[in-house]
């Protein structure tokens, strides 16, 4: 008897890194099962700040941690207990050598690790400014694979982002959604709170071949602009078709939007900024990866954003992605004013 209405076959989290496992296996005759633990231990770690995200008015949880980070930025509870979790999920798999978070100054070299192949990068909370008016929020995270000749060290993730295997983001909004490339194409996956279960909901998606004319930036700033993004923004504004301007100020909630409909999100650098906001390592680069696995592009202004090698931890970088030909009229820009 069918029920048509009723998902009786359900593609959960851990059967897709099986199943992306598996044909890995198949084309390349290579698999990566620690690739799959440190996966599902990301998902664990996003279904319990998903859980403290929903609880955090009731349960003390707003409101800041007491302490600021390498970025100077006050770090809030919630910043302070998701990035606890991440580091827990992820030292308990066994499979992780060197982690770098936002919110933690140094990278985390984990003893006795140095036969472990994998470094996790992460944003544990992102756009958390948000969180006590209940906008949304999200995680960030990418994952590169080194050999293991070589003892653990922070060089393992000074890395040009090209070079991750895997990233991905968790957005804590309506839904909790978690958006993750490992290399090829780019899968969504809806929580199911009611079995507590991450559930395919997209596979291989596409960025639309006809974008919606969204441009998301925070225009607050403009006037610090360079001249590049001033003359950008100048020829949006005097497009025939209007363009809509999108700004949630949490990184995850523009960049899913502009995944999803297409358009351009932009942190450009600005005169109080050389480099922008956006901290290369754990928010340019997965955004970056997932953006390119999706069809579209992301560059700095004149370069690919993947092609970038970070020399510090928390260094920061201009950023412009989204549709590509939104992204190629920037580097126009740059490329008429430089
Ligand atoms: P985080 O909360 O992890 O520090 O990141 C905040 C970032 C990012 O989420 C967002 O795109 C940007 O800050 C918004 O900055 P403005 O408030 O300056 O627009
Ligand atoms: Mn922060
Ligand atoms: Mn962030
Ligand atoms: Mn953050």
């Amino acid at each position: 008897m069918a029920f048509p209405e009723y998902n009786m076959d359900p593609v959960t989290l851990a059967r897709f890194i099986m199943e992306d496992d598996r044909e890995r296996r198949e084309k390349y005759g290579t698999t990566r099962t620690s690739l799959a633990f440190i996966l599902q231990a990301i998902g664990v770690a996003s279904k319990v700040i998903a859980n403290a995200v929903q609880n955090a008015g009731m349960q003390g949880l707003y409101g800041l941690g007491g302490q600021a980070n390498q970025s100077g930025e006050d770090q809030k509870k919630l910043d302070v207990l998701a990035n606890d979790v991440f580091k827990n999920v992820l030292r308990n798999t066994k499979k992780v050598r060197v982690m770098v978070s936002e919110e933690q100054d140094d990278a985390i070299v984990i003893e006795g690790l140095d036969h472990a192949r994998y470094c996790v990068v992460f944003d544990p909370l992102d756009g958390s400014s948000n969180i006590e008016c209940n906008v949304s929020v999200g995680t960030i995270f990418g994952i590169y694979h080194t050999d293991n000749k070589s003892l653990a060290e922070l060089g393992d993730c000074l890395r040009p982002g090209r070079e991750m295997v895997a990233a991905g983001y968790v957005l804590y909004s309506s839904a909790v959604v978690m958006v993750l490339s490992t290399g090829t194409g780019v899968h969504m996956f809806n929580l199911d709170p009611t079995f507590g279960e991450f559930i395919e909901t997209k596979r291989n998606f596409h960025m639309p071949a006809v974008p919606k004319l969204i441009y998301s930036c925070n225009t607050g700033n403009a006037e610090k602009w360079d001249d590049a993004t001033k003359a950008y923004m100048r020829w949006i504004k005097a497009q025939p078709k209007t363009y809509s301007a999108r700004y949630v100020g949490s990184m995850v909630s523009d960049v899913h939007r502009t995944i999803l409909y297409g358009g351009i999100f932009f942190y450009p650098a600005d005169k109080k900024n050389a480099k922008g906001k956006l901290r290369l390592l754990y928010e340019c680069f997965p955004m970056a990866f997932l953006v390119e696995a999706a069809g579209g592009k992301a560059i700095d202004g004149r370069q690919r954003i993947l092609d970038l090698t970070p020399t510090e931890l928390h260094e920061r970088s201009p950023i412009y992605l989204g549709t590509a030909d939104e992204v190629d009229r920037v580097q126009e820009f740059y490329k008429q004013l430089d």
